[in-house]
């Protein structure tokens, strides 16, 4: 016999031998088919070698090209994270903040990294109510007034220091390099930069960083350099969070808050520290739930949730059903509810979360609802309808081969945050000091609700829904997502969750599949488009108040893993999102055909 007859005898005798053993062969083809999701309409990028799931691809690249160079998955993160700042100027940041979510495989620990902003020491509980006691948007939205103590620069830095094993310097050096040279300008941020040409050419430092000399907007193709963010961020290389904590940023951000009437101080940049904190964890049937505590309101609601879906076969109900959606409509009703009366910062405010997280809790809210009819908001508490919507926050996920997992939430509140660029810096400043309540029973630029638990306090950091969560099975990182998309961020990360768990969707479908929204008041269902008119029908007779306009909610960069295989899924609702692995295995263009 020659050696290759030789080896398919012994290939048909060991398959013959399987055969007869039954199991093996079965298993392993199920082993198989679960690497690539033959049965997923969408298809995830597929990696052993880590991977990184992005809202922008540039930053994305970057991340990829850290992990290949032998970086951990929080050195990918923050260069990430440095490099949004450049590339997506109207989430990424370095005047924003953001909570960071980061698994230790080494010594199974989730550290959540609060870098919330935090209210500067001169703000007040009245700060934004006019002289006939309403409150006053604009203050609070587009004003130096409305930004809180930016985190961010501290946030990555701590994270890097403490659970990276690259130098600061290393992982900013592709945000100044982008900076500095230019980037080609997307599609997406050239029309975001049009749509929002009349708002930020308010600021005329925001109109001559991010506009051409004549104040028109770039078009896709165009080179983009920000010299004066590149200045800022070799700074920051060269003395560290210093330089925008007491240094030469530092004195920029204070002189303009003088000049605008603004509070930031001195000593408030001096004094802001992070907080690392005990995540929240529940479980939901088989899995584990770890996510971000207090001061974001996202983690404890999303479990909540959860704990109330948990007592149905949701399963049973089918994705998309108008008993699927009116079931989850109803537990996000109920959330939201008590969202307004009893999250905020834990510092200031004693949230009672346990007796919201636990399951005897979520026994009782289930039993309230009524699987055949809506219950209307306003018998569950007084409410007011909803203002603004904004589209951006951004969040992404990375992993590396070690097992090593970073979820990441970040923001400037409002697209492009307040729109203001601190002069000399290229530095957008947040509006986070909007997601306080400035006056109780009045909506935030959200639509929601608050009162003494999310007043404005001097130190204090705004009530959030960022949400960046890792689900586990059997003891091991499964899903690690989280999403912008102000209030309903926790509702996207819920049924990214519950599409995987009972609707057994890949990772890439569960993202993708149409998603819908209800946060209380307004006493509104928001559906996304790509519902079935018979649902939508069926949900009216129920007695929801659809709201049907074709709009998206969320954007869940998302990575699921299994079986060695690291798969990650962006979020098709992003035109530049990208997901990549040093190798991407599963998709050799990665780019075009697989990232969603
Ligand atoms: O912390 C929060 O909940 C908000 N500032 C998040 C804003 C946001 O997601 C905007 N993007 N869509």
């Amino acid at each position: 016999m020659n050696s290759t007859s030789a080896r398919i005898t012994t290939i048909v005798t060991s398959m013959l031998a399987a055969v007869l053993a039954g199991a093996p062969v079965m298993a392993q083809q199920q082993r198989v088919a679960s690497i690539i999701d033959y049965g997923s309409r969408h298809h995830s990028v597929i990696d052993q070698g880590g991977m990184v799931a992005v809202q922008n691809a540039i930053a994305a690249e970057v991340g990829a090209d850290i992990l290949a160079a032998g970086g951990n998955a929080v050195d990918a993160a923050v260069a990430v994270g440095l490099t949004l700042a450049v590339t997506l100027p109207r989430a990424g940041n370095l005047g924003g903040g953001g909570f960071m979510l980061v698994y230790l495989a080494d010594e199974d620990r989730t550290i959540a990294i609060d870098y919330r902003e935090r209210a500067p020491g001169a703000a007040s509980r009245d700060m934004f109510l006019k002289a006939d006691g309403e409150p006053d948007n604009r203050a609070s939205r587009f004003s130096y007034r409305s930004a809180g103590v930016p985190g961010t620069v501290a946030g990555m830095h701590h994270a890097l220091t403490q659970y990276g094993s690259m130098s600061w310097r290393e992982v900013l050096e592709p945000a100044i390099r982008v900076a500095s040279r230019g980037m080609q300008v997307s599609l997406d941020l050239s029309q975001t930069l049009k749509r929002r040409r009349e708002s930020l050419g308010r600021d005329p430092e925001t109109l001559r960083t991010y506009y051409m000399a004549v104040g028109a907007p770039f078009e896709a193709g165009d080179t983009l350099r920000l010299m004066d963010l590149a200045w800022s961020l070799t700074a920051l290389a060269i003395d560290g969070p210093d330089a925008f904590y007491r240094g030469v940023i530092a004195e920029k951000i204070v002189a303009a808050m003088q000049a605008n009437d603004g509070l930031i101080t001195l000593d408030d940049l001096d004094n802001y520290r992070i907080t690392e904190r005990e995540p929240v964890v529940g479980t939901y049937r088989e899995a584990t739930i770890v996510s971000m505590p207090p001061p974001s309101s996202g983690g404890v609601l999303l479990i909540q949730m959860l704990n109330v879906l948990e007592q149905f076969e949701l399963g049973s109900f089918g994705y998309g059903s108008a008993k699927a959606v009116h079931l989850m409509a109803e537990a996000m009703r109920r959330a939201y509810a008590d969202r307004s009366e009893h999250l905020g910062d834990p510092d200031y405010y004693t949230a009672p979360v346990d007796w919201l997280m636990s399951k005897a809790y979520s026994r009782k809210l289930a039993a309230e609802i009524d699987l055949r009819a809506a219950r209307r908001s306003a018998d569950i508490a007084p409410g007011v309808n909803a203002g603004y919507e904004s589209p951006d926050t951004t969040h992404y996920a990375v992993v590396d081969a070690a097992g090593n997992v970073v979820a990441n939430t970040y923001t400037l509140n409002f697209s492009y945050g307040s729109g203001i660029t601190v002069p000399g810096t290229g530095i957008l400043l947040n509006n986070e000091m909007d997601d306080f309540s400035a006056k109780p029973g009045s909506p935030n630029g959200y639509g929601l609700l608050g009162g003494e638990a999310n007043a404005i306090e001097a130190g204090k950091r705004p009530l959030s829904s960022m949400t960046p969560t890792i689900v586990f099975r059997d003891g091991k990182p499964w899903i690690v997502t989280g999403s912008p998309g102000g209030s309903r961020i926790i509702t996207t990360v819920l049924q990214v969750i519950v599409n995987v768990i009972d609707f057994e969707m890949s990772i890439s479908d569960a993202v993708a599949a149409p998603r819908f929204h209800n946060q209380w008041f307004p006493d509104r269902l928001f559906m996304e488009p790509g519902f079935s008119p018979d649902t939508l029908a069926i949900l009216d007779e129920m007695g929801h108040e659809i709201d049907a306009r074709p709009r998206t909610m969320g954007s869940a960069q998302t990575i699921l893993l299994e079986d060695g295989y690291q798969k990650g899924a962006a979020d098709p609702r992003r035109p530049d999102a990208l997901a990549i692995g040093p190798r991407s295995l599963g998709c050799r263009n990665a780019k075009v055909a697989c990232a969603h």
